[in-house]
This record gives structure tokens, sequence and C-alpha cells, in this order.
């Protein structure tokens, strides 16, 4: 049966909210995988009988912060296991790593709101297999002050639109023409950022791809390497040009953005 399919008979919101069309596009190809997968929220067990019915080879892994009777809700089920606990609280998500070690898709539709969903993200990272998905659900609180998102300072307030549009530049890091930048913890490793309608989709892989602009996050040295190797009689010239021309107006832009970034207090 189809995950739209099956989000209808398990009456599962997801279906409503159009997710059926984004799931279908990053998961029918992994259908019949033998996978670990952990959705952030069960409530009534709407799609984790869904995703139990639909990767019939996976574990599925659900956690909530309500106690939730697998009798009533009929989810006792071989590839369906349940815990109690918060997705923001660093013990109880420290001990379901320990359990299942890695994930291959993780599914965030806990509390929805924005500090809940990065602190989720930054625990669980490590736990996301190489070529795994990571979904977050329902984004629409980045927009909303009553769910801790802030509709009134939409690039610089910290909702978790914000935080997974900057992953966009772990994306790209190596293309930073800033020889002073500080690899940060997820550069290199995201491969792709999607958004939709209230979703955010990451995808987790290498991605050390440098373009022919920069090596090690210097246009300079780049381009002086390049010419040399061209043409090594004017080595004096290019170094001039590149080493220190370039470099000094390099080094004054950065000076200039730092200071800015400390009176603005932006970093
Ligand atoms: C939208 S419902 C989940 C619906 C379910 N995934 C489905 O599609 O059928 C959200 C659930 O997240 C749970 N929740 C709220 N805050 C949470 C938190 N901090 N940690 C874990 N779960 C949380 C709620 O108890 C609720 O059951």
């Amino acid at each position: 049966m189809s995950l739209e399919k099956l989000f209808i008979k398990h009456k599962s919101d997801k279906y409503h909210h159009g997710y059926h069309e984004v799931y279908n596009f990053f998961l029918n190809k992994l259908k019949n995988k033998k996978l670990n997968i952990l959705e952030i929220g069960v409530s009534d067990g709407a799609s984790i009988k869904a995703w139990s019915d639909f990767f019939k080879n996976s574990l599925i892994v659900g956690i909530d912060i309500k106690k939730i009777d697998l009798k009533k809700k009929k989810l006792l089920k071989k590839n369906i296991q349940i815990h109690q606990g918060s997705q923001s609280d660093k013990k109880f998500i420290n001990f379901i790593i320990n359990k299942y070690k890695k994930f291959d898709i993780i599914i965030d539709d806990g509390s929805h709101y924005p500090k809940d969903v990065i602190r989720s993200f930054k625990l669980l990272f490590n736990s996301l297999s190489l070529k795994g998905l990571y979904f977050v659900e329902d984004t629409q609180t980045s927009y909303n002050h009553f769910f801790g998102g802030n509709p009134f300072d939409l690039k610089y307030s910290n909702t978790q639109n914000n935080f997974f549009k900057s992953l966009s530049d772990s994306l790209n890091y190596n293309e930073i023409a800033n020889p002073f930048y500080i690899k940060k913890s997820y550069d290199g490793l995201i491969k792709s950022v999607s958004f939709f309608n209230n979703m955010i989709v990451v995808s987790k892989d290498h991605n050390n791809i440098e373009s022919n602009l920069v090596i090690n996050n210097s246009y300079e040295n780049k381009r002086y390497i390049t010419k040399i190797n061209r043409d090594k009689k004017k080595i004096f010239q290019y170094f001039i040009k590149y080493k220190i021309l370039f470099k000094s107006y390099t080094i004054f832009l950065f000076l200039v953005n730092l200071l800015k970034k400390i009176v603005l207090i932006r970093f």
C-alpha cells in the first residue's frame, strides 16, 4: 500500500498536511530496506502504524514525552518500540542513541517548539547514518511567537527555519572565500537541505567538494597557484598581486565585518 493510503488508513494528519508527497519522494525507494527509523512524537500512534506497515523490514522507534498505552493504541507490533521521554532531554536522547546506535531516518513530529527542534537535531545528528534523512514537520512554528517562533525579525531570530537555512552554508563551506574560516561541526556532512511548505528535509553524507574558485577557503591562494603554474617567470608579480594586495583586501574586509558583528552582537 502507498504511504498516502497508509496515512489515510491510520488517520494520520500527515495526509491532511500534504506531507505524504514529500515522504513519498524521499522514502518510496527505501520501502523494502532494513532500516532503523526514529519518530519523535507518537500521540495516537497513527504515523508509527503507517511506518510499520510501509517499512515491513525495518524497526520503528517512537518517542513521546507522554506515556503511551501501547495496547489501547494498538502499537504492540514486532517492529515497533516506544519510549517515554523528551526530545530535548540529553540524558534520554543519549539512552536512545546508546540503545539503537544509528538511525537511517529520523522524523521530528514532536513539540514543534523551535528550541526543542534545534536541540534534538544537535543531539541526534551524530546518530544519523551517512546517507540518512532527517525530516522536520510543522516548521510554521518558526513564524509564530505563541510557539516560540518570531514573525517580527525573520532573518536573525533563533528559529528552526533559520537554523536549517544556516546548514546550507555547511554544505557549501569549502566555497567560503575566507582564509580565517573555522570549520564547523556540520561542515562536510550535509548533502542537501530541502525546504517544503512547513517541512524541512536534511540529507546527511560526506560533502567536501571544492570548486575551481578556492583552495582551503582562499581565493588568493588558488589564483596565485593557478597563475604561477601557467607562467613561472612572473612569480614575483603574482606574489605581489595575490599574496600581498588581494590578501590585504581580504584582511581589510574580514576586520570590517568582524567589527560589524561585534557592534551588532551577531555571531
Ligand atoms: C503531532 S503529535 C504526533 C503525531 C504523530 N507523529 C502522528 O503523525 O500520528 C505530537 C506529539 O509530540 C509529543 N511531544 C510534545 N512535546 C514533546 C517533547 N518535548 N518530546 C517528545 N515528545 C513530545 C506530544 O505528546 C504529542 O503526542
